[in-house]
């Protein structure tokens, strides 16, 4: 089996992912450069669109959306659902909301496709589909909608077999679209402003994008996405501010989907399944503006003194160690916030999947130099730089940067921290201040 460097989602652009990095950064259409250049650019964009193709797995979706159901059960009722990067003859988004378009109480369900997407699996097959000798045609971008479900096929029930039999008998619910099914598009817009719910798996490399539009346009969503894009500067805003926050999420954080059978992609090993022809991605997850249970459990916390004698990480320390350039002290690991502690605290972006509004409230980001500054951080300083190089620190760091430094045991700088403090200090706070 052929091996390839990286293991990370499509979109990915953490520190260690150079290469997506380089697949993402595709300048606009029409920038000058050389023709070896505009190649150059082509072959990205191409390599791009390659990456964002993989499928989400019917399970995953419905599991996600019954996270949302348990906690109001209403929550899809009489809404018009609108699944804008979804082949509906292939994308299981398009099957689930059809098939449970009564139990939900859909008012309507409308799905577009993007002219070029590549055939994964054909799941839905109509006549002016077949290509003949039993393939199926490059389907152009068209856009369907569904304003009931009825037992067409009269077996007592209704799923996505009536819906299949519904849509041979009536052409006109398929609708070709002449801007090729873009998100961006304006029939597309259109659609969305009719729309009450965004549910989809959208191409990664559009992610920032995708959310702005969906933010533009005031929705309410539950999408797939890469979770490096949490620290993303257009996105952790919104979830500093409960604008968007973490779906309840894959089983033990393993997102399996499928890719094209063709798609001549390399994976390193244990990442594609060929028997099943799943790919795993491990750093990918749901983000939505839809309340859900888990976002309301209280995480269970020790005290300081007993994460200190406790705690695997602390054992033997006699405090938390605290940034040399932030009031504040350094976390490991969520499990290890202490219940009692009221100031601010650094913990990784994990913390996010355990995130609960009405126990903490966000302060920033690390990654965000704005966002540091706004809050206070000092830059690291002539005095750390000489400790980090004293000790052997190679790092690109200069004394101006606002990165969060720690000083003890040695100088080192800690990367993506995500700033907390309890709800209740920050309430205390505010009152202390009216
Ligand atoms: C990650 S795949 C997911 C497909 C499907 N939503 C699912 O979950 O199975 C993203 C899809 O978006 C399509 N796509 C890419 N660029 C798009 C665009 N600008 N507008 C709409 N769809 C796009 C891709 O062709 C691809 O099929």
């Amino acid at each position: 089996m052929a091996v390839v460097k990286i293991e990370h989602p499509p979109g990915c652009e953490c520190d260690y992912c150079p290469g997506a990095r380089e697949v993402l950064r595709i300048p606009p259409e029409g920038t000058p450069g050389s023709p070896e250049q505009q190649m150059n650019r082509n072959l990205s964009a191409a390599k791009a669109a390659k990456q964002d193709e993989f499928y989400t797995q019917y399970v995953d979706i419905q599991k996600e959306v019954e996270a949302y159901l348990e906690l109001d059960p209403e929550t899809f009722c009489g809404k018009v659902v609108y699944c804008n990067c979804d082949d509906p003859f292939e994308s299981n988004f398009f099957k689930y909301f059809a098939a449970n378009f009564n139990r939900l109480g859909l008012k309507k369900l409308v799905t577009t496709s993007y002219d070029g997407s590549p055939i994964a699996g054909a799941q839905l097959t109509f006549l002016e589909y077949d290509e003949g000798n039993g393939k199926r045609q490059k389907p152009k971008a068209i856009s369907v909608e569904i304003e009931e479900v009825k037992d067409v096929n009269g077996d007592g029930a209704t799923g996505i077999e009536d819906v299949k039999l519904f849509l041979e008998q009536n052409p006109h619910t398929r609708t070709p679209l002449a801007q090729g099914g873009d998100f961006r598009s304006p029939e597309c817009i259109a659609l969305l402003k009719e729309a009450d719910i965004v549910v989809t798996n959208p191409p990664f490399s559009l992610f920032k994008e995708y959310v702005a539009q969906l933010v533009e346009h005031a929705k309410k969503f539950l999408i797939i996405g890469p979770k490096n894009a949490i620290t993303y500067k257009e996105i952790f805003p919104l979830i500093k501010d409960t604008k968007l926050w973490l779906g309840s999420g894959f089983a033990n954080g393993n997102a399996y989907f499928s890719i094209p059978a063709d798609s001549g992609r390399e994976f390193a090993a244990g990442v594609y399944d060929e028997s099943t022809g799943l790919v795993k991605f491990r750093n990918v997850g749901w983000f939505t503006n839809l309340d859900h249970g888990r976002r309301h459990q209280e995480l269970p916390l020790m005290t300081m003194a007993d994460n200190l004698k406790f705690s695997k990480n602390l054992r033997g320390k006699s405090g938390y160690d605290r940034y040399k350039n932030y009031d504040a002290i350094e976390v490991g690991t969520y499990k290890e916030i202490p219940s009692d502690y009221e100031g601010v605290m650094g913990v990784p972006v994990t913390f996010l999947d355990k995130y609960n509004p009405d126990q903490f409230e966000i302060v920033g980001n690390s990654d965000d130099g704005g966002m540091m500054r706004d809050i206070g951080v000092r830059p690291l300083g002539h005095e750390f730089i000489r400790a980090y190089r004293a000790r052997g620190g190679t790092g690109h760091y200069s004394p101006g940067m606002r990165m969060l430094g720690l000083i003890e045991p040695q100088a080192r700088v800690i990367f993506k921290r995500i700033l907390i403090r309890h709800r209740r200090c920050a309430r205390a706070t505010k009152l202390s201040h009216t």
